[in-house]
Formats: structure tokens, C-alpha cells, sequence
């Protein structure tokens, strides 16, 4: 293994963009030695934003991986094409980092799982989430019982829909608002109780005529989970395409002796007040006149720069990412995903049968 770990970048659109900004600050331990994005002009932009030259450009990813000599393969793809592009990936013995969802089935899902694991290469999964620096000091504030055993947790992610036009048709995405957005949630708690979730109830708008606002997408525009894990947390997990203003990742945390609010998006020191507008005040926020709270470092707060970093170092290291973000972390959400889905459809409580208790 090279000092660097050699990536090639696939996909050069939004979430690209997150994990570019990423590796523009771990230059020390990483190189982007090719871009792919069957638009050729949004590699190029890519490139140029982030000031880097000497990459390779394609516009066919499996031509791509068969050609690029590279230690990994970082999939900012549409959800249906994770599958495809890792498998081929692992063909090559590369490793691979996965946006979120894992797939859009838990079949494809598993098989990755299965691919990584006969080929040697590591399957990392992005949920950034997991970094986000906020998040981390909450916990190591519920660590050291500043609120006391942690009860009842409650957290959403949601925005006022996707940008991408793969997100409104089942087969490209795999649902709606929670397999987009409440993957995060999801994810999160899944890591913070070691997967041990007892039993799950689920609710969501439907899809197309029965959604709020968006009658064409598919999936659903709103959905909820209530979740127990076996040492007694109960939690609410929470994904909405309703929420005008910006995104809002928040996050209540009740205990025995105290609560903690925290607010991902918001939680800027600055607040202005602006007549003609800003360029930019925090991701998804369809205006940006009157008082708003710019972000300052988003994709520092949202996880994303210290996520490309773990991704890194582990595959330097030939190692594992920290629970949570491995492949197996990926496809356990899914599943979760998938239960709730069945829950919401059908009316039922979900009881994880498969716990050793
Ligand atoms: N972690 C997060 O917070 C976060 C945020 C946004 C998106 N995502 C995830 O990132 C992934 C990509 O989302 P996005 O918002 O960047 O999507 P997008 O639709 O904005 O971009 C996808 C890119 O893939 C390219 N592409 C599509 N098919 C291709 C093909 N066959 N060959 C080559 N290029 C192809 C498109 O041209 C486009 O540039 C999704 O899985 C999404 O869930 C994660």
C-alpha cells in the first residue's frame, strides 16, 4: 500500500461535492487519481472547485474501475447503481466506500456484504451522522452521566425533498423520506445500541395520491418509527420531505437526570439579518432574505470531512471502520428500513426475532 490511498471518485454531483471537500483537507493520506460522472462537465467542475489536477476523467464507471489503478472506490452514485458499481469494484479487489442507502434491496445489500468479504477488500458505509462533532460530545456527555441513563431518544432528519431525479421512483431509490433521510437516525441509534433493538412500530404518508406534498414521488413524503432497544431506551425516529427553512437534523436525548437538544443545521454562532439575501445559508433552505443562521463549516458539522478521514486511515491500515460504518452496519439499516415499510404497510408491530437475549 501506497502513503496515500489512491481513490477513484465516482459520481460528481452533490454528494461528490461532500466528499470532496473531505479529501481536500486529507491531501496528506489521500489522492483523487480519477473522476467518473457520465456528465463530463460536472467532473470538470468538480475538479476545478476543489482546485485539483492530473486526475483521470471517464464518463463509463465499469471502464473506469477496469482501468484506473486505485485502492478504492468511492460510490457518490444514484442508490440503485451502489450494488453494481461495488460489485465490480470487488472484482478488482478494491475497497469501497458506499453512500447511503447500502442498495435499495436488502438482496443487493447482502450481496455486497458477501463480495467484500470473499474478495478481501473493506466495504465502508457513509453515514456521516456518526461524526458529526456535536453528536459525538453529546455523547460523551450522556459517557461521563452528566443526564443519567439515557431513556428516550427522539431524532429526524428532513428537508423539503430530494434534488435528484432518481429519488422519486421506487426502483432507483428504495422508498421515500426514511430510506433517504431517516437512514440517518436509523443508523445512528442502531450504532449507539450495538443493533440490539427489540421491537419496532411504523407509520408513513404512502406514497404518490396519499402524501402531503409530493403526489409524484413514489415513496412517502413523511414516516415514523418507534423503536425499543433491549436495554430499555425507547426511541422516535423520524423522516419528513415537509420541512420548508432548511434541513433539520435535531436530536433529543431524555434521561434519568437531564435532557440534551442538539441541532446539526442550525446551531450557528451567527445570526443575520439580510434584505437583498445570501449566497448560501444552510443546505436545502429556499430562501435566504430576512434573519437566517448561516452555517459555518456545514460539512464539518454535518460528519463529512472526519468521515473521509476514518475512511482513510482504515483503508491505509488494511482495517475495519468503527461500528456503525462498515458494510454490515449499511445492510443492518436496510433491514430496519425494510421492517419499518412492512410495519407502516401493514399495520403491525415488527418483534426482532433475531436477538440472542
Ligand atoms: N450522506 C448524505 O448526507 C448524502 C447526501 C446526499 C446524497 N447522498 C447519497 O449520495 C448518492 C448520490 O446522491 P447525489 O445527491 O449526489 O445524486 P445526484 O443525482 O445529484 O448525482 C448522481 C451523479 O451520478 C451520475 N450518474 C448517474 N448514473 C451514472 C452512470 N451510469 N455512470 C456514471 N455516472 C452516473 C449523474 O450524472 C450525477 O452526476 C445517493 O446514494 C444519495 O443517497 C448522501
Amino acid at each position: 500500500m501506497n502513503k496515500k490511498v489512491r481513490v477513484l471518485l465516482i459520481g460528481a454531483a452533490f454528494s461528490a461535492d461532500l466528499h470532496m471537500d473531505g479529501y481536500s483537507r486529507c491531501t496528506d493520506i489521500a489522492e483523487i487519481v480519477a473522476i467518473c460522472d457520465k456528465d463530463i462537465s460536472r467532473v470538470e467542475a468538480l475538479g476545478s472547485r476543489y482546485g485539483i489536477s492530473g486526475y483521470e476523467v471517464y464518463d463509463n464507471y465499469e471502464k473506469a474501475i477496469e482501468e484506473v489503478d486505485c485502492d478504492l472506490v468511492d460510490i457518490c452514485m444514484p442508490n440503485f447503481l451502489h450494488h453494481d458499481v461495488a460489485m465490480a469494484a470487488f472484482k478488482k479487489g478494491r475497497d469501497v466506500i458506499s453512500e447511503k442507502p447500502l442498495a435499495t434491496t436488502v438482496e443487493d445489500a447482502v450481496e455486497m456484504v458477501e463480495a467484500a468479504a470473499k474478495s478481501g477488500g473493506k466495504l465502508y458505509y457513509a453515514e456521516d451522522w456518526l461524526f458529526a462533532p456535536a453528536l459525538n460530545k453529546a455523547l460523551s456527555i450522556v459517557e461521563e452521566g452528566a443526564i443519567g441513563k439515557p431513556l428516550y431518544i427522539r431524532a429526524r432528519e428532513s428537508h423539503c425533498g430530494s434534488h435528484s431525479p432518481f429519488a422519486q421512483t421506487i426502483k432507483y431509490c428504495g422508498g421515500g423520506s426514511m430510506v433517504h433521510l431517516g437512514i440517518h437516525p436509523i443508523g445512528f441509534m442502531l450504532a449507539l445500541k450495538n443493533g440490539r433493538w427489540t421491537e419496532l412500530t411504523a407509520m408513513t404518508s404512502g406514497g404518490l395520491q396519499n402524501n402531503f406534498i409530493h403526489k409524484g414521488m413514489e415513496g412517502e413524503d413523511w414516516a415514523a418509527c418507534m423503536i425499543k432497544f433491549d436495554d430499555g431506551t425507547s426511541a422516535l425516529l423520524e423522516a419528513n420531505y415537509l420541512t420548508m427553512g432548511g434541513m433539520e437534523d435535531i436530536i433529543d436525548i431524555y434521561g434519568e437526570k437531564g435532557c440534551m437538544h442538539l441541532d446539526l443545521t442550525f446551531s450557528s454562532a451567527i445570526s443575520c439579518y439580510s434584505i437583498p439575501g445570501l449566497s448560501y445559508t444552510v443546505e436545502k433552505a429556499e430562501i435566504t432574505t430576512g434573519w437566517s443562521k448561516p452555517a459555518v463549516d456545514e460539512k464539518f458539522n454535518l460528519g463529512y470531512v472526519n468521515e473521509i478521514r476514518h475512511f482513510m486511515e482504515c483503508c491505509l491500515k488494511g482495517g475495519d471502520a468503527r461500528v456503525g460504518l462498515r458494510g454490515i452496519d449499511g445492510l443492518e439499516a436496510l433491514k430496519v428500513i425494510n421492517l419499518i415499510y412492512r410495519s407502516a404497510k401493514e399495520g403491525v408491530k415488527i418483534i426482532n426475532t433475531g436477538l440472542d437475549r
